[in-house]
Order: C-alpha cells, then structure tokens, then sequence
C-alpha cells in the first residue's frame, strides 16, 4: 500500500473517526459514526425549528419573590437563560416538608415543568443535589435525571463537585477496619446539566427567521441578536469546562441559612453558559447565592422561595454586595448590568437597558 502523502498526513491527523479501538483524538472529531449507532435510537435531536426569546418586564426582573416557583407567571415563557438551583432534599431541614420519595419528585417535577416553559430555546437548567441515606442509598440524582428526560429536558452531562477540601471529616464510616459493613463518606455533591429544545445558543440565527413574541420583532437569517457577548476569560474556561470541580463547601452559620451553596458553584455556571446581560433564575433560591453570583458576573437574577426570612435573607446579602460594588465604583440598577450593548447602523455601541434586548439589529 502506498503510503499517505504529506497533505493525506495532516489532514489524518487533524480529523479523527469514532474507532473501533477508541480513539484519544478530538480535534476534528467526526463522530456521526457514534450517533449513527443503535445506542441513540430514537434520541437523534435535529436543531429547533425556531430560536424563540422573549423579554420580561424590567419591573419583574432583579427580584426575589416570596411564593411557591410551582408558579412563575411573573415571567414570560421563553425569557429565562439559565436555571440554576439546589432543591429541598426533604432531609427534615428546617424547611423540608416530610414528603414520600413520589410527593417529592411530584414537587420537583412541578417546579422544573415550570422552568421549562420558561426557558428560552438552548436554555439550560443545573440542578445541584447530593443523594441521601444509606439504608439503602437512595440516589435521588438519578430519579431526577429520569423525570427530567420525562419532562423534555435534553441531558448535556453531569459535573461532580467535589467538596472535600471544605468538609469536616465525617466519621460516619459504619464498622471501622471492618468488613462486617463499612460505609462510604460522600465527600461529592451532583451539579446535572440539561438543555431546553437545542443544545445551542447560538450567537445568531440560522436558517429561516425566529419569532421573539410580543413587543420583539422577526429576526431574519443570519441578523444578530444583540448584546450576546460571553466574559469566561481562558483560564476559567479550561477549568469550568471539567466534569469534576473542586472547592469548598459554605458554612451554613456563616450565611444564615441551613443549606446554602458557595456563591462560586452558580457563578461558575453562569460564566459558562450564559452571556452577558442574560436571565438567570433560582426557583428555590434561598439565601440568593444564585442572585448575587448573577450581579458578579453581570447578569440579571430572578429568584423564589416560600419563606419569607430567606427572601429577606437574599435581599441583604444582594445588598450588601451592591455596596461592595459601588465602593469599587460600579452601581448595581438593572439598567448598570451592562448586558445589552446597542449597535447602531453606524455600528456605534452602548450600553442599553436589558428590556432592549430583544431588539434587532438592522442590517
Ligand atoms: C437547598 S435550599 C437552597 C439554598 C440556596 N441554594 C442557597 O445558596 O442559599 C432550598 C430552598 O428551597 C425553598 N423552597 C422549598 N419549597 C419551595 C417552593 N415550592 N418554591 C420556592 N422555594 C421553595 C426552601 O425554603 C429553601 O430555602
């Protein structure tokens, strides 16, 4: 056989095939071979027939509302980017109701029915969750994967926090030195990652036009959206894009609340997969680490919870990294979340209120 010239070389080297043998290569990967398998019968996802976004009012956005999320007609459907939450793990915490394991899911099922309408096309939802128990272990990750599938939610993959460095050593290790049963110590928590209807957020349109409901206009092939502009610098990206995460766990004394996570677990999510000036919603939000991660990163945040101590909560920890942020000499009025930068037909840019952020640019 002859050998490959020089070009055949590079261009072998550059693209790899889903091989037989498994491959270490990804530069180029043509993996159409892989979806093409049997294993994805009947999942093959084509793109969305339309990319559909709509804005919600500036008085509903940048607020913790004190109710059920099971409702969220404060919103739009369509108008959120980002779903990130850690849900009631009905612990007996001092919030939990003592629910059975289908009352729970049916809670769950609920809320995140509700997230999904509310979700833009290529909107993503994170649940952040550990598994309880160990007579028997019950993995309440994977009921979750299940009713999320169930509900329409596209899997993009599962992130393993690993908060072992910020955990007391727990001795709850069953028979120590023994065989008789030994009992593992999780020192990991679940972050599961889905996608509403694409798994793309593309930066612009592709074929055909996209509707963007009331008070928006029809964008056509290839028009931009505006203001659609990521901030991960290179070094986050690199590491936010690994399955597995390490840093510490919040003190729940320190917030004030029985179950927070660190404000870096949602701020990590939204560099990754929102852009600037984007929605992001908690709708079991707590002590607002999702809200204040939000305003760090430049984002809007709408939140929920039924208790109203914990709404209070929220709005002073958001508060109180408002007055941060202004003796660094940065404001934190929506209209400062500098998400929406506003290109004219001369191509002169500013930045322009969220509720602009449907607007086209003309060609
Ligand atoms: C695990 S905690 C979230 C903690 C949050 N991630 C933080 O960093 O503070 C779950 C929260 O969900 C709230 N909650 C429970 N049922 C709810 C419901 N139906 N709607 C909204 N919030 C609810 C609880 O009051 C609790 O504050």
């Amino acid at each position: 056989m002859t050998p490959p010239g020089p070009s055949e070389r590079s261009s072998k080297r550059l693209h790899t095939r889903t091989s037989s043998f498994g491959s270490p290569g990804r530069i180029g990967h043509d993996a159409s071979k892989f979806y093409g398998s049997r294993l994805y019968d009947g999942k093959a996802m084509g793109g969305p027939d339309e990319y559909v976004e709509n804005p919600i009012e500036p008085a509903s956005l940048d607020r913790v509302y004190c109710k059920s999320s099971e409702n969220m007609d404060e919103l739009p459907d369509y108008s959120v980017h980002l779903m990130v939450t850690s849900p009631p793990y009905n612990v007996t915490k001092e919030y939990d109701e003592d629910l059975t394991l289908d009352e729970y899911r049916g809670l769950l099922k609920r809320v995140f029915g509700e997230v999904y309408r509310k979700l833009v096309t290529g909107g993503r939802a994170c649940v952040n969750l550990a598994n309880v128990g160990r007579k028997p272990y019950i993995a309440l990750h994977s009921y979750v994967i299940q009713d999320m599938q169930e509900m329409g939610y596209m899997m993009r993959g599962e992130i393993i926090w690993n908060k072992a460095a910020g955990s007391g050593p727990s001795t709850a290790w069953g028979s120590w030195r023994s065989a008789a049963n030994p009992t593992l110590r999780d020192v990991h928590e679940y972050i599961l990652v889905f996608s509403k209807e694409s798994f793309s957020r593309s930066k612009t349109l592709g074929t055909g036009s996209k509707t963007l409901g009331t008070g928006s206009k029809t964008l056509g092939t290839g028009q931009k959206l505006p203001g659609k502009e990521s901030t991960i610098s290179r070094d986050e990206f690199l590491e936010f894009t690994k399955s597995v995460w390490t840093f510490p766990a919040e003190s729940a004394q320190r917030v004030g609340h029985p179950a927070p996570f660190p404000v870096e677990l949602p701020y990590r999510l939204i560099q990754l997969y929102t852009f600037k000036g984007d929605v992001v919603l908690d709708p079991f939000c707590g002590s607002g680490s999702t809200c204040v991660a939000a305003l760090k990163a430049g984002r809007h945040y709408v939140g929920y919870d039924t208790k109203e101590d914990y709404v209070r909560l929220a709005e002073g920890r958001i508060s109180e990294y408002g007055q941060q942020l202004s003796l660094i000499g940065k404001s934190l009025s929506p209209s400062s979340i500098e998400g929406v930068e506003k290109v004219s037909p001369s191509g002169e840019q500013g930045a322009i209120p969220l509720k602009l952020s449907c607007d086209i640019i003309e060609s």
